[in-house]
């Protein structure tokens, strides 16, 4: 039956639901992985990918669209024209210098920053309205520096974060206490980098607290461990870089996480990079709490009960991105 031939089936009345769509900047191994997340996922319908370099991001929009047969989004457009982002509701910025073996993210903000200057203004000519996403490192500086240039609302332009580092972590209790890594509920917070910091204090194995994981009478983890597992967390990146000289599936898989809480409105509670507003007492720095994140982006950023030394590394994580932000006139 059809609503045509029977009046108790009712055509579709709803409008055709908004067009989704997301502007990818940078066709290295973050922007095409970014993109390739994003068309299995489906967390768009068009996924648009950007790059100065018209050979390079030529060759990697007509690799990803000849997939599209089979993955959930199914336009792959892009080019070494900006004017590709007009329609974006999001754009992911993943364009910029990378750490070689040895460096560190910090080591990157100048001319990062110098490459920000103009492509913000040039997104905002193309996306007006768009929400920004930074993946490019330092992700806290940049994020801070592209929310000054864009003037827009600190909630509306969102770094990756620690979003990645946070399922580095989960991975790694997964693996120690053989459970999924989605029951693992714990953060990194702080600055996507060194002083970067897991808030054990609130960590916990479904319901049980992880510092009394399995019992309260016998804990498995110590400090020691504890603070090895942190290292290998802060120094995942640089094991990954020296191996194979960039890190990029997880950070697309992470970024289609922001995305989807973004584009269905989920509100999911994720550790990502915003401009505080006095959260824990900071300003004028963007850094990694959990915060709730929706279609207008980081709806709210939550403060979280932090033991006294996870105080002071969040405090330390600040400083060192405040004089990096600030030794560059942010
Ligand atoms: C990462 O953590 C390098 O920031 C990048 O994988």
């Amino acid at each position: 039956l059809t609503a045509a031939t029977d009046p108790s089936v009712s055509a579709p009345t709803s409008p055709r639901p908004e067009y989704r769509k997301v502007g990818v900047i940078g066709a290295g191994a973050v922007g095409t992985s970014v993109c390739f997340s994003a068309l299995m996922s489906g967390v768009a319908d068009e996924v648009a990918l950007y790059d100065i370099d018209e050979a390079k991001v030529r060759a990697e929009v007509l690799d990803l669209a000849h997939g599209t047969a089979f993955t959930a989004a199914h336009t792959m457009t892009g080019g070494a024209d900006p004017a590709v982002l007009s329609g974006s509701s999001v754009v992911v910025i993943t364009a910029g210098a990378k750490q070689k073996p040895g460096q560190t993210r910090l080591d990157l903000a100048e001319a990062n920053v110098a490459i920000l200057r103009s492509l913000v203004p040039t997104v905002q000519e193309h996306a007006p309205d768009a929400l920004l996403v930074l993946v490019t490192n330092p992700v806290d500086v940049l994020t801070l520096v592209a929310q000054r240039i864009s003037g827009l609302p600190a909630g509306r332009v969102i770094g990756s974060g620690t979003l990645l580092d946070t399922a580095r972590l989960r991975w790694l209790l997964a693996s120690r206490v053989g459970v999924h890594p989605r029951s693992v509920h714990a953060a990194v917070l702080g600055e996507h980098g060194d002083t970067e910091f897991p808030a054990w204090s609130t960590a916990s194995v479904g319901p049980v607290p992880l510092l009394r994981w399995p019992s309260a009478a016998a804990p498995q983890f110590t400090r020691p461990d504890l603070d090895a597992i942190a290292d290998s967390v802060t120094n995942a990146a640089y094991e990954v870089i020296q191996g194979k000289g960039a890190t990029n599936h997880a950070i697309g898989v992470a970024t289609n996480r922001l995305l989807e809480s973004v584009f269905k409105d989920e509100r999911a509670v994720l550790p990502v990079s915003t401009v505080l507003d006095g959260e824990h007492g900071l300003t004028d720095v963007a850094l990694s709490l959990p915060s709730v994140v929706g279609r207008a982006g980081v709806l709210q950023v939550l403060e979280t009960d932090l033991d006294a030394g996870e105080v002071r590394q969040l405090q330390a994580s600040a400083r060192a991105l405040q004089e990096a932000a600030g030794s560059l006139g942010f």
